[in-house]
Formats: C-alpha cells, sequence, structure tokens
C-alpha cells in the first residue's frame, strides 16, 4: 500500500471522528463511537494499524509516527465529549453511583477511656463529701515534691534512679547552671498539697486528680506512669477519725457497699501518724494508698501554725481502684490502646 494512501485514510478517519464527537450529545451514542474508533477487536484503528503491514519497509517510520498522532487525537476528542457530557448523561447509562437502599456505613463513635471515668466518678464522690477539685502542674521543682513534704535532701526517695529528673537546659555560663534548678516529674500527687496551702486561705478540703511517674518495670500492677487522687482537709481539730470516716464513705461509693478496707501503720515523711490503706479482693489485701496526719514540719514549711490547723491528707492509686471496679486484672492493658479492649467499658 502507497504511504500517501494511507496517510489520506488516517486523515479523513480523524476528521470524521473529531466531527461526530464535537456534536455527540448522550453517553450511549459517545460510548457507540468508543467502540467504532477504538474497539479492541473490529475499532477502525485497529484496522488502519494492520494495513501498516503492507507499508514499505522505508516509509514505515512516518507512518507510524503519523498513526501515533490521530490515534492519540481520536483519544483527546473521546476524553474532551466525556467531559463535555459530564457526569449526569453517564450515570443514566452506568445507573446511579449513590445507592440509597444499601445498608450504611456505621461511623466509629469513641468511648470514654476507663481511667477518664474513674476519674469523674471519683470527682463526683468526693464533690458531695465537699472537697473542691484543683490542679497542679506534672513538670516540678524538688521543693514541692520533696522539701516542703520534709523528705530531706538525702532521703532515698529522692534518688534519681528512682524519679525521672529532666535535663536541664545547657548554657555556656557556668553561674546560670548551679542557679537552674533542677526539674523532675512529679512522683506522686502530694505537690499539690504544698501549692495549695501555700496558696489558699485556711480552712480547705480539695482533691487533686493527674498523673504521676516513676520508672518502674511494666508489670501487671505497675506501670511507669499512673493516676493518683490526692486529699487535703486542713481544719481547726481535724482528727484521724474524720480520716477514716472519709475514706470508708468513699471506697463504699466508689467500689461498693461489701467492700472491705483496712487501715496498716506505716510511715510518710509528710504525714505523723501514717497508714496504708488496703481493700480486700479476689483472696488478698490490696494497698490501694497512703494517708495520715499532716505532719507539723509540712504545716511549717508552708508557713501555717501547726498549733491552731490540723488535717489529714492521703493518696489512693486511681489505676488499682478503676481495675478493682471495672474487673481489669492487668494495668498493662489500660495503656496498650487497643479500642478493642478499651471498647467493652463503654457506657
Ligand atoms: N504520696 C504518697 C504516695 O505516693 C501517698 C500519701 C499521700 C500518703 C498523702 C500520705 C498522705 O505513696
Amino acid at each position: 500500500m502507497a504511504l500517501d494512501q494511507f496517510l489520506t485514510a488516517l486523515d479523513s478517519m480523524l476528521g470524521e471522528a473529531r466531527a461526530c464527537l464535537e456534536t455527540v450529545d448522550s453517553a450511549e451514542a459517545l460510548e457507540q463511537l468508543r467502540v467504532k474508533y477504538t474497539g479492541a477487536k473490529n475499532g477502525e484503528l485497529k484496522s488502519i494499524q494492520k494495513m501498516l503491514a503492507g507499508i514499505e519497509v522505508k516509509d514505515k517510520p512516518a507512518a507510524g509516527k503519523r498513526f501515533n498522532e490521530v490515534r492519540d487525537g481520536i483519544e483527546g476528542a473521546l476524553e474532551q465529549a466525556a467531559q463535555r457530557l459530564g457526569g449526569s448523561s453517564q450515570q443514566e447509562s452506568a445507573g446511579p453511583a449513590f445507592d440509597p437502599t444499601l445498608p450504611g456505613l456505621r461511623p466509629r463513635l469513641g468511648t470514654i477511656h476507663p481511667i477518664t471515668q474513674s476519674l469523674e466518678h471519683l470527682k463526683e464522690i468526693m464533690g458531695r463529701l465537699g472537697f473542691n477539685v484543683t490542679e497542679g502542674p506534672e513538670i516540678e521543682d524538688p521543693w514541692h515534691n520533696f522539701v516542703a513534704l520534709n523528705i530531706p535532701e538525702d532521703h532515698p526517695a529522692r534518688d534519681p534512679l528512682d524519679n525521672f529528673y529532666l535535663a536541664t537546659a545547657k548554657s555556656s555560663d557556668p553561674a546560670a547552671q548551679t542557679t537552674q534548678p533542677a526539674r523532675l516529674l512529679r512522683s506522686q500527687t502530694s505537690t499539690v498539697q504544698i501549692r495549695v496551702m501555700e496558696t489558699q486561705s485556711l480552712p480547705l478540703r480539695i482533691i487533686s486528680l493527674g498523673r504521676v511517674y516513676r520508672p518502674d518495670a511494666p508489670d501487671a500492677t505497675h506501670f511507669p506512669m499512673f493516676h493518683q487522687m490526692e486529699g487535703l482537709w486542713v481544719d481547726r481539730n481535724v482528727t484521724m477519725a474524720q480520716l477514716k470516716s472519709v475514706l470508708r464513705l468513699f471506697a463504699t461509693s466508689y467500689l461498693g457497699g461489701d467492700v472491705n478496707i483496712r487501715f496498716r501503720p506505716s510511715f510518710f515523711p509528710f504525714t505523723e501518724p501514717s497508714v496504708e490503706v488496703d481493700y480486700w479482693w479476689n483472696g488478698q489485701w490490696i494497698e490501694f494508698g497512703g494517708a495520715g496526719m499532716v505532719d507539723p514540719n509540712v504545716f511549717q514549711a508552708v508557713g501555717i501554725d501547726p498549733e491552731v490547723w490540723s488535717g489529714f491528707a492521703f493518696g489512693l492509686g486511681v489505676e488499682r481502684l478503676c481495675m478493682r471496679r471495672f474487673g481489669i486484672t492487668d494495668i498493662r492493658d489500660l495503656y496498650r490502646s487497643d479500642v478493642r479492649f478499651l471498647r467493652q467499658f463503654a457506657t
């Protein structure tokens, strides 16, 4: 076949295709044209391509090049026509893209974490007992975490191995380095007792709930971050009997009327006398906090006269209370962020 014959056939096909595609007015007609020109079996492009075989070898490059141009031209015109007809006519042939009779996809709703639920519940119970909620920072200085709480410099509780001290900013000025105060993640919420007594007027009755940090290896009952609820009541003539009543009322409200709790003599630098508070669960006594009467040294550190004022303080582990209430046996399950586990406690 002669080259010019081949090129004429190509050009007239392109002209005709363009004319048809410019005026096509329905998706069905467009689809027919698509098959007519580009159909894989009997499409016109396909038949012309077959003619290429009969072109002389020297003319083949020119013929092939023009063939490609025409094919691209037709495909471009098809594309334009499809765009011009837009989505609506295409939907007519393909059926509606949105089928309102299909069941919907249910968006997955989050649930409130069991610890958050517990924190809210504890605030509510203690609120009924007249305790106001306060807050304190999680990054503390040694004064609030230790010194004012009657924990002196050489006390083992201040050991860097038992606390998360923060690396303080490096400074080239040696004077600034020595004056830069140490900072640590608080290891107990008792820090808030100090902050409250430094700023609020007496008498006072507060609780403070929040995170505390200790470098413990995680196991079923330990985690390097957990929550405590601190309580503090300072007034004239606050007694140990009131402490016991408040903790018992609290435990029965949160854990249920059948709960057994006990107090064991103990020691904390910031309370005197001090007790440890346990509840009975699964055949054993579980410690859930410490408590005691505010030590006179602590009152003196914040400028309160221990001859006039007395008070009690307690610090309870929120995870242990929450685990007992929800029947959770491994503290790590609370912090794995596995929604399949956490969803079970949705309210
Ligand atoms: N801060 C103590 C602890 O973390 C608990 C406590 C608080 C004890 C208040 C007595 C009074 O173990």
